[in-house]
């Protein structure tokens, strides 16, 4: 049966005052996770410092996450943030011999491309793709770039400048033929949209939990694949991230056998009960669910722009397309204060405004847009290139 989406909207207070379009950034807070928070001060409040609870909580959000993307909870490090989790992978890895290539796409989050760049002192070449003449990275695209000295291909799923979707299936198999490893950044579309770590066949994937999770900054997650961890040994290390973490020992470090190895210092504590509560919201919702509304969302947001002739540079083909709906003007930040003076929170990259869906958005917040867009058009419009 499908979930009472009208229902959960209404467990998202934001969404009574706000058209909330902005979940690409940071998703609205949900009843249950403020009650999170809440519980969080409560225990301080009532018990001081619980550890075996809070180190119960982590474990449960690794649990959380391990179900949500088809893993098994050895394989999931839970890290503060995206680039933590990559900092550590790259730490791990040894780019001085012959295999040094790292393949990235021109769709890349700064923190990920800036993350590769900083392992060229250590001997890796980092080699862009760009994007093709329509704004969009085809999986063929990839095929020149990736060869025998490949060691990682680092993509991101969903491009958090314009909503496009790369086809992952498309460029591991570039990989796999070429004897390369596969990292998948799915920051834009986790949450969003079903996605199995092992039908896709990734190596690694990193994501957080304050867009589509529902949950909080300051938590992340990296996945690394069962048979890759012992193999792999971060130099970024820590205390959590040891073998057994309570034997203090001063003498050694002694990394555990599956991906906590990845992890450094103390739980991000207040935000596992965050991320917590939203990954078991969103697991209740269902993940195909959620990507069935967004996707009607997406389109109804899609064709009542063309009809306002303000068309977006998202791509239209459904499997090639996130959560995001991104829309060139020639002011985009002022868009962005106009659409906030009206109650209509968005957010701008490049010069596109973006508007963000999640399966708490309706039909209204779509028209709503559309509506203050057509009056805003002839002052802040398409550029002249995209006219
Ligand atoms: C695709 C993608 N990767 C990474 C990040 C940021 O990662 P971090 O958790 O390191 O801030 C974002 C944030 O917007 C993102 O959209």
């Amino acid at each position: 049966m499908a979930p009472n989406f009208a229902a959960l909207r209404r467990e998202f207070p934001v969404l009574e005052r706000k058209t909330y379009l902005n979940s690409g950034s940071y998703c609205a807070l949900a009843n249950e996770v403020r009650a999170a928070f809440d519980a969080y001060l409560d225990d301080r409040l009532r018990v001081g410092a619980d550890w075996d609870l809070w180190v119960a909580k982590n474990e449960s959000v690794r649990s959380l996450v391990a179900a949500l993307i088809g893993a098994a909870p050895d394989e999931i490090a839970i890290t503060a943030s995206v680039s933590a989790g990559l900092n550590s992978l790259a730490s791990a890895l040894d780019f001085s011999g012959p295999r040094n290539k790292i393949v990235i796409s021109d769709f890349e989050f700064p923190t990920a491309a800036q993350i590769w760049h900083a392992q060229e002192p250590r001997g890796a070449r980092v080699v862009h793709v760009p994007r093709g003449a329509d704004g969009y990275i085809p999986a063929s695209a990839f095929a020149q770039a990736i060869d025998e000295k490949t060691q990682l291909v680092a993509i991101t799923h969903v491009c958090f400048r314009n909503g496009a979707k790369l086809d992952v299936a498309g460029i591991v198999e570039l990989a796999r033929a070429k004897g390369a490893r596969v990292l998948l950044d799915c920051y834009q579309s986790v949450g969003s949209m079903r996605l199995d770590v092992k039908a896709l066949d990734v190596d690694f994937a990193a994501g957080g939990m304050l867009k589509y999770l529902l949950g909080t900054a300051g938590i992340g997650f990296l996945y690394v694949r069962d048979s890759l961890v012992t193999s792999l040994v971060p130099s970024n290390s820590g205390w959590f991230a040891q073998e057994n973490i309570g034997a203090m020992d001063i003498g050694a470090n002694r990394p555990a056998p599956n991906a906590r190895r990845f992890e450094a210092g103390t739980p991000p504590v207040v935000n596992c009960y965050a991320a917590e509560a939203g990954l078991r919201m969103l697991l209740k919702v269902g993940t195909s669910a959620a990507e069935e509304r967004i996707r009607t969302l997406t389109a109804r947001c899609m064709r009542r722009l063309r009809e306002i002739e303000w068309a977006s540079v998202t791509p239209s083909e459904d499997d090639r397309r996130g959560a995001t709906v991104a829309v060139p003007s020639r002011a985009a930040a002022r868009l962005v204060e106009e659409l906030k003076a009206r109650g209509i929170v968005t957010s701008s990259r490049d010069d596109n405004v973006r508007a963000a869906f999640h399966f708490y958005n309706d039909e209204a917040d779509v028209d709503a847009f559309c509506a203050a867009m057509k009056d805003l058009r002839a002052a802040l419009g398409p550029p002249p290139a995209v006219r």
